[in-house]
């Protein structure tokens, strides 16, 4: 049974754990101000607030945004999930978000009104301080046809001027002194501990419990050798493409695993749980501390409920050929660790998973566990990310690639280069790596590097280009990526 708070009211339900949070909402709690638009995570109509306690004992509930038609209605057990019913403190009364919306004429049809207002309130109720950027990037996610976003920029500089004053410490109180949220929120971390205890408890026959997982379920991992249930993260690709089987079908949730959770450094090698979120990579210091830019090349990756939502591990194994994070990981030299129901382990280069499109070379009931990879040397390594789309947000790659390089006196000591679009599969680009080694970073040297990736690539005519195009990409990308590294020597 699922249990969590949906604004002011505790939910138990024995709905399918694979169904969407939209339609539970709307169809079931009859929740109607959550909208349906695209049913794709693309127009942010459906957007909702999702709380969780990022440990227990905290007492500081983590609010994110998320396109409810891909939110596996089983991501929300032991969370607090608000729709815009939940946020105004009294019938009648506006929250300052909604006011800046009304004042600044960022309402005209209404329909994508109520995704700004979640997200806005969501960026309200973020533990970071506001800027005029996080500001604007908090409604990233949401799609306006009607007032041509300026409206609704001026309503967000407006909330960010509020917001300066917005205390460190006890920000949900003055939040809700505000008319931000109602006050209940100030009681939600409670009700959210009391929630997974009772789960810890029940999981132990109800005697004193140690530090409960964030989702009670069975550790698949200590399950019985057994065929595994569909295993679902963040459903923001399986609920895209087969919504109606993930519902009628058993799933295994992974995104509240917290096994599979966490980014460290151990010595040279970065550890990261295949849960991981593209956002808690942006958010990380571990890896900021190693790849500085990484803020930059995630920006071009969804949006920022997407990123909340969709995890690493479920971008590798949607073997998409243009999987952005995939493309990124393959030239940072990743490996994976799968686990079979049995709990066998194995590990496998990123770049051997992908046998042909959508081939994998793993089992079915293989799941990822963990992704490491080398840390990049200060001193002597270079990463860059480039992707060119249609549009430059919330747009998926014509063509991506990622380079690594280790220089030493101007000279290439070792590279990894990585594309994507232009084949059946994500890449790496050995030949072109090799004409860049043991060379200094001139034009002939790049001229070679760009003739030999010519050899290695297949790519197709498609609606995000031809495949004369997507050569030309590739080419002009892996010059950028040494324009980019201020790397090229004339
Ligand atoms: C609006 C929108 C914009 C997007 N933009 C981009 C973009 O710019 N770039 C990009 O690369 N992608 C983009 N995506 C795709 C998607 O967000 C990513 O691929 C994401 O990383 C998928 O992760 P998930 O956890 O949501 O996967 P899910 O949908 O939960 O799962 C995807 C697949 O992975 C499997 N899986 C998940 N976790 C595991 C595991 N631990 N072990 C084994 N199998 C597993 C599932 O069974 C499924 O087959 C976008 C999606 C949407 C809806
Ligand atoms: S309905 Fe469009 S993002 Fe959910
Ligand atoms: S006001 Fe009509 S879509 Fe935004």
């Amino acid at each position: 049974m699922l249990q969590f708070y949906l604004n002011d009211q505790l939910i138990r339900t024995d709905q399918p754990a694979g169904s969407t949070l939209l339609d539970f909402v709307r169809y079931h709690q009859h929740l109607k101000g959550t909208k349906i638009g695209c049913r794709e995570g693309d127009c942010g109509a459906c957007t909702v607030l999702v709380g969780e306690l990022p440990a227990a004992g905290d007492a500081v509930v983590q609010y994110q945004s998320m396109t409810s038609c891909l939110t596996p209605l089983g991501n929300a057990h032991g969370k607090h999930v608000v729709t815009v019913e939940g946020i105004n403190a009294a019938r009648g009364t506006l929250t300052p978000v909604q006011q800046a919306i009304v004042q600044e004429n960022g309402s005209q049809c209404g329909f994508c009104t109520v995704g700004f207002v979640m997200s806005l309130t969501g960026h309200a109720l973020s533990a970071r301080p506001s800027t005029p950027d996080s500001v604007r990037a908090s409604i990233d996610g949401n799609i306006c046809r009607c007032t041509g976003y300026k409206s609704l920029e001026r309503a967000a500089a407006h909330l960010h001027g509020q917001l300066s004053a917005r205390p460190a410490t006890e920000a949900v109180r003055w939040l809700a002194d505000q008319q931000f949220v109602p006050a209940y929120f100030a009681a939600m971390p409670a009700r959210l501990q009391a929630l997974r205890d009772a789960a810890a408890a029940a999981a132990t026959g109800g005697s004193e419990a140690p530090t409960p997982p964030a989702m009670p379920a069975l550790n698949p991992l200590d399950a019985p050798a057994a065929a595994r249930a569909r295993i679902l993260g963040g459903g923001t690709d399986l609920l895209v493409q087969q919504p109606e089987r993930v519902r009628a079908t058993p799933v295994e949730l992974v995104f509240d695993q917290t096994h599979l959770r966490g980014i460290r450094r151990e010595g040279d090698v970065i550890r990261l749980g295949a849960a991981t979120t593209a956002q808690q990579l942006l958010e990380s210091d571990v890896m900021l501390a190693v790849l500085p830019a990484l803020p930059r090349f995630l920006k071009l990756v969804s949006s920022t409920p997407i990123r909340q939502m969709g995890t690493v591990a479920g971008n590798f194994i949607n073997a998409s050929p243009i999987g952005d994070l995939t493309i990124l990981f393959l030239a940072l030299g990743a490996e994976i660790e799968l686990a079979d129901a049995a709990g066998q382990r194995r590990t496998l280069p990123l770049a051997d998973l992908y046998l042909g499109y959508k081939q994998l070379a793993k089992t079915a009931d293989e799941q990822v566990t963990e992704i490491r990879f080398p840390a990049p040397a200060a001193d002597s390594d270079y990463f860059n990310f480039e992707k060119v789309s249609k549009r430059t947000h919330l747009d998926i790659a014509s063509v991506n690639t990622a380079a690594w390089l280790r220089l030493e006196d101007g000279v290439v000591q070792a590279a990894r280069l990585s594309a994507g679009g232009v084949g059946p599969v994500p890449m790496l680009l050995p030949k072109a790596a090799a004409a860049l080694v043991g060379q200094p970073l001139t034009q002939q040297t790049l001229r070679r590097a760009q003739e030999a990736a010519q050899q290695e690539i297949s790519p197709i005519s498609d609606v995000r280009g031809t495949a004369q195009y997507k050569r030309l990409l590739l080419r002009q990308l892996l010059e950028a990526h040494l324009l980019e590294l201020r790397l090229l020597t004339d």
